[in-house]
This record gives C-alpha cells, structure tokens and sequence, in this order.
C-alpha cells in the first residue's frame, strides 16, 4: 500500500505543489487545512491535476486534539509541515499571531507526532532565516540572522526540530530552507493565488498585466546591487516539489536533522524579473519606486551545492520558465 503523508497547508501555493508530485511518485497525501490563506477550491483543481481525489481535513494544525484524531483515523507514515503565515510585512504587524501559528502549531504538531510515534517530518524553512547573509551564495552554515519576525519564527521551530532529533534518535527531519517560490504547475489549475493583495513580486506582475492592479511597487531602489534593486533567488514551484520528494524518500533512509537550502544558485534582481514577465506577457509593466519594507535585505541567493550532493536535486527551471507559467495561470486560473 502506498505511504501516507500528511501535507499541513496542503491546499496553499507550494502545499498544493508538493501534493502533485506526491502523488505523481506514488504517495498517497492527505492534506490538514484551515484555509487561512487558501481557498476550498484548491480541492477539485487538485482532482483535475491528479486524477484522484485527495483527501482533506477541513482543521488547525494548533488544534492537538483534531492533529491527534488525525493520527489515530490514518496510517500516516511522514509530515510535510507547509501550515504557517509567510508574510514579512504582516508579521512585522502581527508577531504574537505569527509566533503562535508557525512555533505554535509546529509544537502542536510535533507533539502529536511523537504520540503517534510517526518521526518523519519535513519542515517548509525559509531563506529568510539567514536574513542578509555576509555573502552570497549563501550556504547552509551562514550565521543565522533573521532579519523579521517571520524569519525569527522559523528559525525557532528549525532550532526545536533540531533538539527534537538530537534527544531521539528515531526522528529523520528535513529542514528545507525555500528560497523564493515562483511559477505554477504546467496546466494552469494550480498556483499562487494570494487573496488580496500579494506581498510576492511574480503574483504582483501577473496582476499588473492582467490590469488587476495599475503599477508594481519597487520597494527599495538604493540598496547594494549593480541596479540597486533587492536581488533574491526564484526557484520554481515545481522543482521545489520535486525536492521534497527527492527529500522524502532520503528521510526513509537516513536518520537525524538534515538543512537544506533549496533554490536555483542564481540572483535576479527586481529589474530583471520585471523584464522576464515583459517577455513572458508580451507587454510592459508599470512600475513606480517604493520605500523599502521592513525586515527586507539586499541580496540573498542560494548556494544549492547541498542539496544536489545529499538528494541528487537542482533546480531544473529557470527565471523564464517561472514567469511563463505564472502568466499562464494568471491568464487561465478563472476557467
Ligand atoms: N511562498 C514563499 O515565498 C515561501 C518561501 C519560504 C518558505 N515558505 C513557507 O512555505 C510554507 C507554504 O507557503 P505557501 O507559499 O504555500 O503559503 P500559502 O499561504 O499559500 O499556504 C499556507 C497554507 O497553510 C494553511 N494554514 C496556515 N495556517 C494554518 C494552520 N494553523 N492550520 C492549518 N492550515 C494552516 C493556509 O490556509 C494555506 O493553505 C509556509 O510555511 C511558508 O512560510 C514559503
């Protein structure tokens, strides 16, 4: 019978993503949601994607007596943990609902794991737990300084998973530090769909031309980069899950805490994404300068050597790529 392997925040952007090629790989997942920031209709696009339907539990990871029901009811063999809030400028707002929901149900969740005796668990980390690293490319020893409160919540769940593992040596734990996500999956039925208006540049440009919205803001203009706009590291949707795959069957095998950074190797700067989805869209995009946000730094991209040397992954996609079928799930997403 085929692994099952509960996704948290399986119906969100890289959730739904992860639960594709899960299936694809021959995993059975089975998703805990609450929708916070997702949308029910995730459910029928995912039966299109798969062929199949993929269970889901409508639940708060917070929530330790559903996440134990939920242990009790399946034979779950492994966790993907996506469940959290992941934007820098709200947490910077709102750090008590940000600690709570990502340390929070992180402690919820591990808990109930434990209970169950299910210790495979991949973590989604974030590059932002390096905050402006001394230099790029950024390995996966760089000094951590979380540079925003959602940074700061998911270095504190990284530091649990790794006291975790080190007091049991029965756990196998990935901490899988994303870069910048982007893109969607190839048919245009899944993708990133922030309700309201998006923190993330590509959903931004997707609106812009799709004239839902009249202008992109560049926040920050003077930082230090050859044209002054923050450079980061955009990794496609679907090699990000592919990764998680490659991680999952590693995570069978190989016990103990395993960080990865999980991104393409290579810095764009806001500038040239701009240019890619112009290409990618066939027209120009507004674009107006901005003050900077907060928790924001200037430059930050992957050194994935990791990754590829313990799980065999790179990133396969490249900027053109990610900004072809994200315009092509903006222009479909609506069907
Ligand atoms: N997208 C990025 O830029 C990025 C970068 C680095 C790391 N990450 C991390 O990857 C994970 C997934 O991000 P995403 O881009 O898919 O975000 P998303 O908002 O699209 O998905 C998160 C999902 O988790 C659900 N959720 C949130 N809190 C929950 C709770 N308490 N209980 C149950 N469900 C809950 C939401 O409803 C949503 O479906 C997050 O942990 C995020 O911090 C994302």
């Amino acid at each position: 019978m085929a692994d099952t392997v509960l996704v948290t925040g399986g119906a969100g952007y890289v959730g739904s993503h992860i639960v594709v090629e899960l299936a694809n790989a021959g995993y059975s997942p089975l998703i805990i949601d609450n929708f916070a920031t997702s949308l029910p209709s995730m459910l029928p696009r995912l039966r299109r994607v798969t062929d199949r339907t993929i269970p889901c539990v409508v639940g708060d990871v917070r929530d330790l007596a559903v996440i134990k029901r939920l242990f009790a009811e399946h034979s779950i063999t492994a966790v993907i943990h996506c469940a959290g809030l992941k934007s820098v400028g709200e947490g910077e707002q709102k750090p008590v609902a940000y600690y709570d929901n990502n340390v929070g149900g992180a402690i919820a969740l591990v808990e109930a794991m434990a209970d169950a005796n299910v210790k495979r668990l991949i973590f989604s980390s974030s590059a932002a737990v390096y905050g402006q690293p001394d230099r790029n490319p950024v390995t996966e020893d760089a000094p951590l300084r979380p540079a925003s409160v959602y940074g700061r919540t998911k270095r504190t769940v990284e530091q649990m998973l790794e006291d975790v593992s080190s007091s049991d040596a029965g756990w196998s734990i990935g901490l899988l530090r994303y870069f910048n996500p982007a893109g969607a999956h190839p048919s245009a039925q899944i993708g990133e769909a922030p309700s309201g208006t998006p923190n993330n540049l590509v959903p931004m440009l997707a609106q812009v031309a799709a004239a839902s919205a009249p202008e992109i803001a560049v926040c920050g203009d003077d930082w230090d980069t050859p044209d002054g706009t923050g450079v980061r590291d955009y990794v496609h949707v679907m090699d990000l899950a592919v990764g998680h795959v490659a991680a999952m069957q590693y995570l069978a095998r190989v016990p103990g805490s395993t960080t990865l950074n999980l991104g393409s190797g290579r810095g764009h700067s806001v500038l040239e994404v701009v240019a890619a989805f112009e290409r990618a869209c066939g027209k120009p995009i507004a674009r107006r300068a901005a003050p900077r946000r907060p928790g924001d730094v200037a430059s930050c991209y992957a050194d994935p050597s990791r990754a590829q040397d313990v799980l065999g992954w790179r990133a396969a996609r490249d900027l053109d790529a990610i900004c072809a079928d994200a315009w092509r799930w903006q222009t479909n997403r609506h069907r």
